[in-house]
């Protein structure tokens, strides 16, 4: 196992969903895969391996934040030798262009953590989503019955935003929506050379204040998952 995922090498599939709810990722599993089984139960932060359609595939729960999704993501990348990641989460939209319930596609992540500007030394890193991953998860979104656009997330530390001013100002420069992780999948990925995408939900409207209901979460967050699947590689 490693440091915070009880994994045997081999137990966890080369493509992976991460959800940051490790309950979603149960149920993802259990909804989604077949011959699902639980590799790890380390902290309450589940995953499981199973197969979609005949491939491998495994689910694995988060956290939420830069700091606790970049424990797993480095374990997974790093320990177990995981090729290709998918987030499947949630976001607070800050575009007038977006409602709830809509999907954000990520093409690239913005961050106000400081976990990249140490990593950097100060350069300003640009954390992009994978192209095939994405131009797939395109591809299949035009089939479920979701509205989705591509663009900018903001990568923030804080659910809780001290600041509401600059996720303004980031809106103001055409980012889409709000979460706590995107920034750190794609650097992560970039560090490692393998591939990675976050897709997210819009949950709640930031400008609004508009949200949805637990059912309305549940059936947008199945499209969601349709969406991720059809985007993982077939090798
Ligand atoms: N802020 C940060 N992350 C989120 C939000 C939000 O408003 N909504 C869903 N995830």
């Amino acid at each position: 196992m490693s440091t915070h995922i009880g994994a045997e090498p081999g137990q966890i599939a080369p493509h992976v969903l991460m959800p940051g709810d490790p309950l979603r990722a149960k149920w993802i599993a259990e909804t989604f895969l077949d011959d699902a089984t639980c590799y790890s139960e380390v902290r309450g932060m589940l995953g499981y391996t199973g197969t979609f359609e005949g491939r491998p595939v495994s689910v694995q729960g988060s956290g939420m934040g830069l700091p606790s999704f970049s424990i797993y993501a480095t374990e997974l990348f790093n320990d177990y030798g995981v090729q290709s990641v998918v987030r499947v989460g949630s976001c607070g939209a800050l575009s007038p262009d977006l409602a709830v319930r809509d999907v954000v596609i990520a093409s690239g992540a913005c961050t106000d953590s400081s976990m990249n500007r140490i990593r950097f030394e100060g350069l300003d890193y640009a954390p992009v989503a994978d192209f095939d991953l994405l131009r797939r998860a395109y591809d299949a979104a035009q089939d479920q019955p979701v509205t989705s656009k591509v663009g900018l997330l903001l990568s923030s530390d804080s659910f809780y935003h001290p600041r509401p001013e600059l996720t303004t100002r980031m809106a103001e420069y055409g980012v889409l929506a709000i979460e706590m992780e995107a920034s750190a999948l794609y650097t992560l990925a970039a560090k490692y050379g393998r591939q990675a995408l976050a897709i997210c939900t819009v949950s709640d409207h930031i400008l609004t204040g508009e949200e949805t209901t637990a059912v309305e979460r549940q059936e947008t967050f199945t499209h969601m998952v349709h969406i991720a699947l059809a985007a993982l590689p077939s090798a």
